[in-house]
């Protein structure tokens, strides 16, 4: 729970758009998204997420927030949400859900490696399918982490590698493609990465996500802490 004062505010909230940065596949993937995840979001992921995100609590980032999907599910508990979101095709539908949400939400463009905010600005992050398609996970780890606050809780939900060999070796062989038409990494190892960036993780499940090829069925819903500061201000 949030120990400053006030909620964090920002000076720097005009989005660049710019349609240079629209890709075809990002144009389309995004006018897509919803409609491509409607059956998993209905038959898993809404549940799952809507669990999740009740333990969100004081001042929240939600990091890669897409279109906007988790907006509904944060609780009277959080104080403040900002989500950032580095693609422009994205951005602007998670602007217009913003819009319409039943609190305010603040919207920035960022990629998770470079997040613009303060050191100990949050008690939550939250990470809804995006450390499978972040450029650098264990530096974008290293900036959740130095964003949390000391006793602060990274809520993740991610679709990962599988600990069945033979999938996990499925995964190997056609991440190329998966690459190719979602964008992301299907085969990432992401519990092991969010321990090596010295996070503490504490309840985890395993999911298989319905109506979705074999190589993006693993999924792990789980909360992380990071280990207090120590009077040199170092994380320890
Ligand atoms: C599969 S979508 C998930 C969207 C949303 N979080 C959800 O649960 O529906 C992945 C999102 O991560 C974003 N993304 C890609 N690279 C990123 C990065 N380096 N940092 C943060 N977000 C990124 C994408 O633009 C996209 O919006």
């Amino acid at each position: 729970m949030s120990t400053a004062a006030n909620p964090p505010s920002f000076d720097f909230l005009e989005i660049e758009e710019s349609e240079a940065d629209m890709g075809i596949r990002s144009v389309l993937f995004a006018a897509g998204y919803d409609r491509l995840m409607a059956d998993a979001e209905q038959l898993l992921l809404t549940g799952l997420r809507d669990r999740l995100l009740a333990d969100a609590s004081g001042d929240v980032l939600e990091i890669g927030g897409g279109t906007g999907a988790s907006l509904a599910a944060y609780t009277p508990n959080v104080r403040s949400v900002t989500v950032t979101e580095p693609d422009v095709s994205m951005l602007r539908r998670l602007k217009r859900r913003a819009e319409t949400a039943d609190r305010p939400v603040t919207v920035l463009q960022a990629p998770a490696e470079d997040l613009p905010f303060e050191d100990n600005t949050f008690d939550t992050v939250v990470s809804s399918l995006v450390l499978c398609g972040v450029t650098d996970q264990q530096r974008a780890l290293r900036e959740i982490r130095r964003v949390l606050r000391s006793d602060g809780r990274l809520l993740f939900m991610e679709h990962v590698r599988s600990a069945e060999p033979g999938l996990a070796r499925t995964q190997d062989r056609l991440n190329w493609l998966n690459r190719l038409v979602v964008g992301c990494e299907c085969n990432r190892p992401t519990v092991t990465s969010i321990r090596d960036a010295g996070f503490t993780v504490g309840e985890l499940g395993h999911h298989t996500m319905p109506k979705a090829p074999p190589m993006v069925r693993p999924v792990v819903v789980g909360t992380a802490t990071c280990p207090a500061v120590t009077p040199a201000g170092d994380r320890q």
